[in-house]
């Protein structure tokens, strides 16, 4: 039966992935772990900078992450998608108006990811871009502590609005202009590896659960329309 073919699949999967994918990636594996009990999992979880590395030195079978490299010839395949949003307080004064201007972000304190961060240069190169120098009042090196600094009244920050998932009352997502930062998930593997079939097995359940949640309306609820 097709159960038992399942169960041959024994051995290991070596992930590693951006801090963003660890707010999915786990719950995913769940049903993928009932499905093959025979396979078990190492996740790392760690900027883009170490993820690059990792996959430099062929430490894991596969990668999740939200840029492709430039100067590393890999395979890869978009999965979901893993915008960039602006975050407040839930009560901060902008909460309300529509529409702002990115250079307005220059006014408010910042808080800012760590250098080797996938968020932290997408966030620069967007300002850069459009000439905007914001503050940095506090530099940190997790979504998690980020969210935390926020709801303490820190400061703003621009993190993936997949780290809302279980909390989003907390927040409030500005409306700025030239935000959301548009960003895919992808699964990426150096260009000359061959998957492993357990590797193999996992890439095919991820894209095949990413299309049916895609198909659902995505992992991302609209906050803000909520606030009517
Ligand atoms: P980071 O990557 O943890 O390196 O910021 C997250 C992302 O690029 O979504």
């Amino acid at each position: 039966t097709v159960a038992d073919l399942k169960g041959l699949k024994q051995g290991q999967l070596r992930l590693a992935v951006i801090t963003t994918a660890k707010y999915i990636i786990p719950r995913l594996l769940g049903p993928f772990c009932q499905l093959y009990p025979g396979i078990d999992i190492s996740l790392q979880v760690t900027n883009h900078e170490l993820i690059l590395d990792r996959m430099m030195n062929n430490l894991d079978d596969l990668y999740i992450m939200s840029q492709i490299p430039d100067h590393f010839d890999v395979n890869f395949q978009p999965f979901l998608e893993n915008p960039l949003v602006v975050f407040a307080p839930a009560n901060h004064p902008l909460a309300k108006e529509k529409n702002i201007p990115i250079e307005r972000l220059g006014e408010e304190r910042f808080i800012m990811r760590e250098p080797g961060s996938g968020t932290r240069s997408a966030v620069q190169s967007l300002l850069e871009k459009h000439g905007v120098k914001v503050k940095v009042k506090l530099e940190l090196g997790s979504n998690e502590a980020i969210k935390q600094a926020i709801a303490g009244g820190l400061g703003i920050s621009v993190l993936s609005r997949h780290t809302l998932l279980t909390d989003a009352a907390e927040f409030s997502i500005l409306d700025v202009q030239n935000f959301p930062i548009k960003r895919d998930w992808y699964m990426v593997y150096p260009a000359g590896k061959q998957l492993s079939i357990i590797a193999h097995t996992y890439y095919e359940y991820l894209l095949d659960a990413a299309k049916k949640i895609t198909e659902q309306g995505g992992l991302i609820p609209d906050y803000n329309s909520a606030e009517a």
